[in-house]
C-alpha cells in the first residue's frame, strides 16, 4: 500500500485540536493507519491524578484494538511546532502490537515530518519472546 504520510500527519494536527490537557497545556493528536488502510485517531487526556493520564498514540491504539484492529503500518503525531517522539510507554505499547518496521511518523505540519521505524525508537525491546 502506498502510505500518505503527510496525510496521516494532517489527521493527527485534526485530532489534536480534541486535546484534553488542561495541566499541562500541552496538546498532542496521532493518527493510526491500519493494514486495511483504516485510520483511527487519538488525543492526550489529561485528570488531575496526572498518572491516569494517557497519551494520544495509546488513545489511538485503544480505539483502534477495541474496534478489532490487530496489524497496523503508521502512526503520525503532532504535538505543535516540534516534533514529539512517543514517550516510553507509548513505544513499548506499539511493539504489543506491531512490527520493527512500523512507521512513525513525525513532524510539526504536512510539509516538515520525519519518518522512523519502531525498530530504531525501541531498540532491545521486552517482549513475549523474552518470557519464554
Ligand atoms: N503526551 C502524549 O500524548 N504523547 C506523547 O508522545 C508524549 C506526551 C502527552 C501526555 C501529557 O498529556 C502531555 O503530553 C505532557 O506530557
Amino acid at each position: 500500500m502506498d502510505i500518505n504520510y503527510a496525510e496521516l500527519m494532517r489527521l493527527a494536527g485534526v485530532a489534536r485540536e480534541s486535546a484534553y490537557a488542561p495541566y499541562s497545556d500541552f496538546k498532542v493528536g496521532a493518527a493510526l493507519l491500519t493494514a486495511d488502510g483504516v485510520i483511527y485517531t487519538g488525543c492526550n487526556i489529561e485528570i488531575s491524578s496526572f498518572g491516569g493520564t494517557i497519551c494520544a498514540e495509546r488513545v489511538a491504539f485503544c480505539r483502534a484494538v477495541a474496534e478489532g484492529e490487530r496489524e497496523f503500518l503508521a502512526i503520525a503525531v503532532c504535538g505543535g511546532n516540534e516534533p514529539c517522539p512517543p514517550c516510553g510507554i507509548c513505544r513499548q505499547f506499539m511493539s504489543e502490537f506491531c512490527a520493527g518496521n512500523f512507521r512513525i511518523v513525525l513532524g510539526s505540519s504536512p510539509e516538515n515530518i520525519r519518518l522512523y521505524t519502531l525498530d530504531e525508537m525501541l531498540p532491545c525491546k521486552f517482549g513475549s519472546e523474552t518470557m519464554k
